[in-house]
């Protein structure tokens, strides 16, 4: 049985980027036999951020209707709360003391996060690889599916379980990164040199999933592009088309090739009113289901048999792990 794990942090609505990024891959995953899938919502790493408790709270039982809403089959996917594992801080711990300050200084994401917390930065930006390390090493995870920005993350990852392993015998699966080829790095709308990220300052800059349809199509309708007018794929001197190609194939499963042919005549108004529509489509019908189970008294039943289940993988691997370091007594 191959096992498949993924979180991603409550830090706000879920966006496009996320869903094409790391909640596409994993759907498509848990269509193949024998597959096991571990989905949580990350909310331990959201705090490495400050963060406002009736928004986080509110957050995070939103990111699990949506994960619900967007497909996650309960014949192979558990869903839990990572908060409510402890085995996920007990590992990260021991991951942490096996982490270096300068390979965890060395982090894109961390250098990224630093700029932007101008009251300090928080020990936990900086520990945060560690964390999810242990996310991913207490399950003997074989595949993670994430976003392109993900992969330094997988690669910190893999060296603390060989570290590990080295140290004190053979104990952890080296995991694999999962990340598709197109949708793996969605862009902003206004800025397509940027992330798309759901903590953007600009909401022109991201679609959520849970956006009103009318402003979604707007957004995608404002789109910064660029003057030329013809609708082709070129990342370097076509940023901003090139990003709303990568949407519109990922949506569609139609190729990028293809589209450049479909469009060859059209200009970028056409184009856009079709991605509009596909993507204001796409919203509504993961939005009726939303609305289903967040007002439904099943969640709190699949977070609690999720969070069961986690804890009995994860807290068999953390005693493992302690006996072969010689933490405790047993
Ligand atoms: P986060 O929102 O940082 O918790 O990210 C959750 C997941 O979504 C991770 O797998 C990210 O790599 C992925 N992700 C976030 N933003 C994007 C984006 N703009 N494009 C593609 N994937 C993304
Ligand atoms: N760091 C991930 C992100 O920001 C979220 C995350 C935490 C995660 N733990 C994980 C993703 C374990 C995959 C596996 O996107």
């Amino acid at each position: 049985m191959k096992r498949i794990l993924t979180g991603i942090q409550p830090s706000g609505h879920i966006t496009l980027g996320n869903y094409l990024g790391a909640i596409r891959p994993l759907l498509a995953l848990q269509n193949e036999e024998d597959v096991e899938l571990l989905v949580f919502i990350a909310d331990l790493h959201a705090i490495t951020v400050p963060q406002d408790r009736v928004a986080l709270r509110h957050n995070i039982k939103e990111l699990a209707a949506l994960f619900l809403a967007c497909g996650l089959d309960l014949n192979k996917a558990h869903m839990f709360i990572q908060s409510e594992v402890p085995c996920h801080n007990q590992l990260g711990w021991v991951m942490e003391c096996n982490s270096y300050i300068g390979e965890l200084e060395r982090m894109t994401q961390f250098k990224d996060k630093k700029q932007k917390q101008t009251d300090g930065v928080s020990a936990g930006l900086l520990t945060y690889p560690p964390l999810m390390a242990a996310d991913i090493l207490l399950y003997d995870t074989d595949l993670v599916p994430v976003g392109e920005d993900q992969k330094q993350h997988l690669e910190i990852t893999r060296n603390l379980a060989s570290r590990f392993n080295n140290k004190y015998g053979e104990t952890f699966k080296l995991p694999e990164p999962y990340i598709l080829k197109t949708g793996a790095r969605v862009m902003s709308l206004v800025d397509p040199s940027k992330k798309m990220s759901k903590s953007d300052s600009n909401p022109k800059a991201f679609i959520s999933i849970l956006d009103d349809i009318n402003v979604a199509k707007k957004k995608i309708k404002s789109a910064i592009t660029d003057s030329e007018g013809s609708i082709r794929y070129d990342v370097e001197n076509k940023p901003g088309v090139s990003n709303l190609l990568t949407i519109y194939s990922s949506l569609t499963n139609e190729s990028i090739a293809d589209l450049e042919t479909k469009y060859a005549n059209s200009n970028y108004q056409v184009f856009k009113e079709d991605l509009a529509n596909i993507v204001g489509d796409f919203l509504s019908k993961i939005q009726e289901k939303y609305n289903y189970y967040i007002n439904s008294s099943d969640l709190d039943l699949i977070l609690n048999s999720g969070r069961d289940l986690a804890y009995h993988y994860a807290s068999r691997k953390l005693q493992k792990v302690y006996h072969k370091m010689g933490i405790g007594r047993y």
